[in-house]
C-alpha cells in the first residue's frame, strides 16, 4: 500500500510533516510555508482522524487544542522543588554574588557565567517521556504545583514530541517560563475594551488568567508563548556538562530557547550583558524585570549548591519596575481624529522604568468607571516598551477624603459640540467632525504622516502651529501654502520653509491607495484602503459606489461600507477631495501598474529577512507580499540570505547582514522593488531605473 492509500501512513507522515513546520514557525519564527498551505495539511490530517478515529493519539498536532474543560486544576508534586533566585538590585550586590561564589569554589579567576533575560512570566515544568509531552505543571508553591497539561499544550511553541532523532534523554523536565508577548497582549486587551469585557493589568497577569482557564479552549485563543531556562528531573547521560550547552541541546530537541541568552567572563561581562539588554529592553517584543545570571560549569553548580529556595549559583539582577505609584492631579478628555473622548490622567511626575512619566491613558470612560479613578486618588501606573503609559488601578486603601469624581462629558471640551456614545459602542464621541478644531488637528496630523500622504518635516506641533495661527483651515490649504506665510511663525527659518514647501509639493504624487487611507474615513486602513484602490481602480468609481458594491471588496464590512459612503456623500468631503486634486495631488492609474508577477520580481526564489519596524504596512503584510511573489521570509541572517529589509530600529540582524555583505534594503528601496517600480538590484545597493520616476 502506498502512503495515499495507507491512511495509517499518511497520518504519520502529515504529523511528521506538521510537527516540523509548528517547529519553524514558533520555535524558529521562521516558516517555510504559507499559512495556506499549512492549513491544508492540516485539514487533510484531521479529515483522515476523523475517519479513523481508532488513529488518534495524544500527541497528535489536531489535539492540542479543544480538549474537554476540565472541573477543577489537579496538585502534582514536583520531583525537584521549583526553585526561586535572589534578587541583586545594582552593581554593587551583583560583584559580591560573584565574589561569594569565588571564595566557595576557592577561585581567584574570572567565572564563566550564562547571562539570561529574565522574562516575566509563569514558570511552567514540562515532562518528556521518551520524547512525548506527558504533563505540564505549574510551579506552585514550589514543591507542589497544579497539572495544566490540557492548557498548556495549546502554547504553540512547546513541542508534544521532540526532534526525532536526537538523543534526548528517556525522562527529561525542562521548565521555563510561559508568557504573553506585548503585542498580543495590547491586542488582547484592546478587543477585550472594545467589547466591554475585562482586561489584563499586564502580560504577565494575562498569561496566569490565560492558563488558570479550566476550559484550554479559551486558552488556546489566547497569545502565549513559551522559553525554556533550566531543567528538572532527567534520567543522567546524554546532558552536557555546561549551562550554555544544555541550552544548545534544548534547541536541537525543538524546545524554545531565547535568542537574546549569552554565555559572559566574570561579573563585568554580567554587568555589561544587564546595560547592554537594558537599552533595547523598550524594544523587546515581551516584557523582562531583569537578567538572570548563572554559573555556567554544572560541576561548579552542583557545588555551590543552594541555600534555602534559591540556588547559590545563579541570581537575578532586577531592572527598574515597569509599574509605579503616583497621584492623579486632574483628569483630562482628549478629542481623537475619530472623535473618540479619552480620558487622560494627569499625574505627579513618577520614573517608570526609567522613563518620567507624567501623563496616561485611563482608555475611555467605561473603563475610568469600572476603574473608579477620582481626582486626588493613588494610582499604579505601567509602561512597557512602546506602550502609551496607562494608569492600572486605584490604591483604594490612600483614597483621600473628597477625592473628586469625573463625570461624563455631555459636550466636547474643545468645540462643544454634544457628546455621543451610540448604541452598543463603548466609545463617547465628539459630534463636531471637523468642525472640531481637535478633530481637525488631527485629520491633518493623520493626513501628513508617513503611511499617509508622507509629508517630511510636517510633525505635531507643526500642524497645531499651522492650524492656530490659521495659516490652514482644512487640508486643502497645505496644498495652497507659499513660503512668505511660514516664515513669521516660532522656529522657521528660510530653509525650513523652503524644504517644507518642497516635502508639500512632492507629496502631491502619490497612489490611490495611499490617499484612501490619509483621509482618514474610519474603518478604512491601509489594507482597506490598498483592497479598495485595487478593488475600484478610480477614485470616481469609489465615489459611484453603492453599498453593494462596496461590500463586494475583500476585507470591508457593513459597518467600513456605511462609513465610506457617508464620507463621500458628505458635501464638505466632496469638495475638500476636488480641491486636492486641482491643487495638483495625483497618482498613475491603478490599471496601468499590476503587480508584478514571479517571474519578474528580484525576490522570486530569494530568501528574505525582515528586521524593525516599516511605516508602509506590517510586518505580517510584508511577509504575504513577499511570498506571493515566491520569496521565502526568514528570521536569520546567512549568507544565503538575499536581501534585508531593514526598517527603523533595526537591530543585530543589520548588523550582521553589513558583516557578511548581504544586500540591505531600506523602506523606500523595498517598496520600490515590492511595486514592481524597479526590478534591478545589485549586491551592494539597489539602482532605480531612472526612467521610471
Ligand atoms: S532560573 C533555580 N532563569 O524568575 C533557578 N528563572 O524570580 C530558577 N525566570 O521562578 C529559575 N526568567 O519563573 C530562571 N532566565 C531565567 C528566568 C527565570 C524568568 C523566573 C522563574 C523563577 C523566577 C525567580
Amino acid at each position: 500500500m502506498t502512503s495515499a492509500t495507507d491512511p495509517n501512513k499518511r497520518i504519520t507522515q502529515l504529523r511528521t510533516t506538521i510537527r516540523k513546520h509548528d517547529h519553524a514557525y514558533y520555535v524558529l519564527d521562521n516558516p517555510t510555508i504559507s499559512d495556506s498551505e499549512y492549513d491544508a495539511l492540516f485539514k487533510e490530517l484531521n479529515a483522515l482522524e476523523v475517519a479513523h478515529p481508532e488513529l488518534i493519539t495524544k500527541d497528535s498536532p489536531t489535539q492540542r487544542v479543544g480538549g474537554a474543560p476540565i472541573d477543577a486544576f489537579v496538585k502534582v508534586p514536583h520531583e525537584l522543588p521549583m526553585l526561586s533566585l535572589d534578587n541583586t538590585f545594582d552593581d554593587q550586590e551583583v560583584e559580591a554574588f560573584d565574589q561569594r561564589i569565588k571564595k566557595v569554589l576557592g577561585s581567584h579567576s574570572e567565572l564563566e557565567y550564562v547571562a539570561e533575560p529574565k522574562l516575566d512570566g509563569i514558570a511552567l515544568s514540562i515532562l518528556y517521556q521518551d520524547g512525548v509531552l506527558v504533563r505540564i505543571a505549574t510551579r506552585g508553591d514550589g514543591r507542589t504545583g497544579e497539572e495544566i497539561t490540557a492548557q498548556g499544550k495549546t502554547i504553540g511553541s512547546i513541542p508534544q514530541v521532540l526532534l526525532a532523532g536526537s538523543n534526548y534523554p528517556p525522562l527529561l523536565e525542562v521548565r521555563g517560563e510561559a508568557f504573553m508577548t506585548l503585542e498580543g497582549f495590547q491586542r488582547f486587551n484592546d478587543e477585550a475594551r472594545a467589547n466591554g469585557e475585562k482586561v489584563f493589568a499586564n502580560p504577565r497577569n494575562a498569561a496566569a488568567g490565560s492558563l488558570r482557564q479550566l476550559d484550554p479552549r479559551i486558552t488556546a485563543k489566547r497569545p502565549l508563548s513559551f522559553s525554556v531556562h533550566g531543567l528538572g528531573a532527567f534520567t543522567p547521560g546524554s546532558l552536557a556538562d555546561t549551562h550554555a550547552e544544555r541550552l544548545e541541546q534544548f534547541k536541537h530537541w525543538g524546545l524554545p530557547v531565547s535568542a537574546e541568552i549569552r554565555t559572559v567572563q566574570g561579573v563585568q561581562g554580567c554587568l555589561e550583558y544587564a546595560r547592554q539588554l537594558a537599552l533595547r529592553r523598550d524594544q523587546l517584543p515581551y516584557e523582562i524585570d531583569g537578567v538572570v545570571y548563572k554559573v555556567n560549569s554544572m560541576a561548579f553548580q552542583e557545588r555551590l549548591g543552594f541555600v534555602s529556595r534559591a540556588p547559590r549559583w545563579a541570581v537575578a539582577y532586577k531592572y527598574p519596575a515597569s509599574e509605579q505609584l503616583t497621584r492623579v492631579l486632574s483628569v483630562d478628555v482628549q478629542v481623537g481624529r475619530t472623535g473618540a473622548l479619552t480620558p487622560v490622567a494627569r499625574l505627579e511626575p513618577v520614573m517608570v522604568a526609567g522613563v518620567t512619566v507624567t501623563n496616561a491613558t485611563l482608555h475611555n470612560f467605561q473603563e475610568l468607571q469600572r476603574k473608579d479613578v477620582r481626582i486626588g486618588d493613588q494610582v499604579s501606573v505601567r509602561r512597557a516598551g512602546d506602550v502609551i503609559p496607562e494608569v492600572v488601578r486605584v490604591v483604594f486603601d490612600e483614597r483621600p477624603e473628597g477625592a473628586t469624581q469625573i463625570p461624563l462629558p455631555s459636550r466636547c471640551p474643545i468645540c462643544d459640540s454634544p457628546a455621543i456614545q451610540p448604541e452598543g459602542e463603548v466609545i463617547i464621541r465628539c459630534s463636531g467632525g471637523l468642525v472640531c478644531p481637535s478633530q481637525l488637528k488631527e485629520a491633518v496630523k493623520h493626513f501628513a504622516s508617513r503611511r499617509a500622504m508622507n509629508i517630511d518635516g510636517l510633525g505635531d506641533k507643526l500642524v497645531n502651529l499651522l492650524l492656530d495661527k490659521g495659516k490652514i483651515r482644512d487640508i486643502a490649504d497645505l496644498y495652497r501654502l507659499e513660503k512668505p506665510a511660514l516664515l513669521p511663525l516660532e522656529r522657521m527659518g528660510d530653509k525650513s520653509a523652503e524644504n517644507l514647501i518642497n516635502a508639500i509639493r512632492k507629496s502631491r504624487q502619490t497612489t490611490l491607495a495611499r490617499f484612501l487611507f490619509s483621509l482618514g474615513i474610519r474603518e478604512v486602513g491601509q489594507t482597506t484602503a490598498r483592497n479598495l484602490a485595487r478593488h475600484f481602480k478610480s477614485l470616481e468609481a469609489l465615489m459611484a459606489a453603492s453599498m453593494e458594491d462596496l461590500e463586494g471588496t475583500p476585507d470591508v464590512g457593513p459597518v467600513a461600507a456605511t462609513n465610506i459612503r457617508r464620507f463621500f456623500l458628505e458635501e464638505s468631503n466632496r469638495k475638500v477631495v476636488q480641491d486636492l486634486r486641482n491643487l495638483g495631488v495625483q497618482w498613475p492609474d491603478v490599471a496601468e501598474q499590476p503587480p508584478p508577477s514571479e517571474s519578474t520580481s528580484p525576490f522570486t526564489g530569494k530568501t528574505v529577512v525582515l528586521t524593525g519596524s516599516l511605516t508602509n504596512m506590517t510586518r505580517s503584510e510584508a511577509r504575504a507580499r513577499l511570498e506571493a511573489l515566491g520569496a521565502k521570509v526568514s528570521g536569520s541572517v546567512s549568507k544565503r540570505t538575499g536581501f534585508v529589509v531593514a526598517g527603523e530600529k533595526a537591530g543585530s540582524k543589520l548588523t550582521k547582514a553589513e558583516s557578511l555583505g548581504v544586500a540591505i534594503l531600506d523602506e523606500e528601496a523595498f517598496m520600490a522593488l515590492l511595486s514592481g517600480r524597479t526590478t534591478e538590484v545589485r549586491s551592494d545597493s539597489i539602482q532605480i531605473q531612472p526612467s521610471l520616476f
